[in-house]
């Protein structure tokens, strides 16, 4: 193969949050474990990048830059390319980073004590950016049916009648749960929000990450009169593992709102501005040949866990690198699971993490070299015989 998958990254010390949890965790994790929380991945970045960068790092001087048109053209083509989505240069707003830009988005386009949407279980700092700022969280639990996750559409247009309740936070595709919303889900959505006069935040960071036959659609595409009341948050920075570079396109094609989100966005240093420019535009053979690890990686926790573990419930990964486990059946409190997972040095992000609708669950994430993957599943195995 062309890229490399396989090498093991040792990411003790370096500043990697994810490792810096481990071992806040446990001082003394074993030396070859690899962590599986923080969706970030445990490959390196794509050759293309690195050598694009170095070029760049020539550069004698590193002053204010602004975005060239070489970078909107990179956004644009690329929107159009993967995601069939006509944009203009005007909608980008290039943000460092997409938890900073929804928390910009909850004070500029609400107002205190304002009600807001999510769909629980969710990524946390969804109901930070609502609470944290003082609007009132609204949760719309998504229904388990024990196959895979629906929304609650009845549930959701009650939730967003009242004239108080001004916004939806959508996840698109979900984490954790592994959900790629069809088309005919997000339309109902769309139609709910313009029916109870809803501002929808449509965060669809994890865009690239379609598994299988899966489809996703950006929620902009579906009408003139959804993508007037939307915003789309995108980054390259899940697809290309870009998490410390800090680079997101919030692409707003309204023009009041994006006149107050530009008001008090962050824009991006001359370093993020340069790699979302080359990874759109040379990098997308190396996330291709990466979807293919991880349709290999998905298989394989399916496949161990159906062959040794029959007792722990894997949902569809239909998107995300991000997979949901239900362990409810060993029976065991919050506590005691996590307790038992850092007792095999394991190192998952705890279901409750995203509401209580997760208690239970583990959110296993499976972007890193498969055998790390493999001896991870090994010591999940060992931790569940010894109960
Ligand atoms: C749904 C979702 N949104 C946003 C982020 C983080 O975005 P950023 O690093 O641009 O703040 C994550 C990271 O896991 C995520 O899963």
């Amino acid at each position: 193969m062309k890229y490399d998958f396989t090498t093991v990254a040792n990411r003790r010390n370096i500043g990697a949050a994810k490792w810096a949890l481990m071992l806040e965790k446990n001082p003394n994790a074993e030396k070859d474990v690899v962590p599986f929380s923080v969706a970030d991945m445990e490959f390196y970045n794509a050759p293309e990048l690195m050598n694009g960068l170095a070029e760049y790092v020539k550069q004698p001087i590193y002053g204010y830059t602004d975005a060239t048109d070489a970078y909107y053209n990179a956004v644009v083509d690329y929107m159009k390319k993967y995601h069939s989505w006509e944009i203009e240069k005007e909608w980008i707003c290039p943000t460092n980073g997409v938890v900073g830009a929804l928390n910009d988005l909850v004070r500029v386009l609400t107002k205190p004590n304002d009600g807001i949407v999510i769909m629980r279980p969710v990524y946390y700092p969804f109901s930070s950016a609502i609470t944290r700022n003082n609007r009132r969280l609204i949760n719309v639990p998504l229904i388990n049916n024990n196959e895979k996750y629906e929304i609650d559409f009845e549930a959701f247009d009650q939730a967003t009648k009242p004239e108080e309740v001004k916004m939806f936070i959508l996840c698109s595709p979900h984490n954790p749960i592994g959900r790629v919303w069809t088309k005919e889900e997000l339309q109902k959505l769309g139609d709910i929000c313009i029916k109870n006069d809803i501002i929808i935040i449509s965060d669809e960071i994890h865009f690239d990450f379609i598994m299988d036959k899966h489809e996703h659609t950006v929620m902009s595409t579906l009408s003139e009169e959804i993508a007037n009341r939307t915003i789309v948050c995108t980054a390259p920075s899940k697809t290309f593992n870009l998490g410390g570079v800090k680079v997101s396109n919030i692409i707003i094609s309204n023009p009041e709102y994006r006149e107050k989100y530009m008001e008090v966005t962050n824009f991006l240093n001359t370093f993020a501005y340069k790699t979302c420019e080359i990874v759109y535009t040379e990098c997308r053979e190396w996330f291709e040949a990466l979807m293919d690890v991880l349709h290999e990686n998905k298989k394989l926790v399916e496949d161990f866990i159906a062959e040794h573990l029959p007792m722990i419930k894997v949902y569809p990964l239909e998107g995300t690198y991000l997979m949901w486990l239900d362990c409810r059946a060993l029976g065991l409190s919050n506590e005691e699971l996590e307790n038992l997972m850092l007792k095999n040095d394991l190192y998952l992000d705890e279901g409750y993490l995203f509401g209580e609708e997760g208690s239970g669950f583990e959110r296993w994430n499976i972007a890193c070299p498969k055998q790390e993957l493999l001896a991870g599943l090994e010591r999940f195995k060992t931790a569940i015989e010894t109960l």
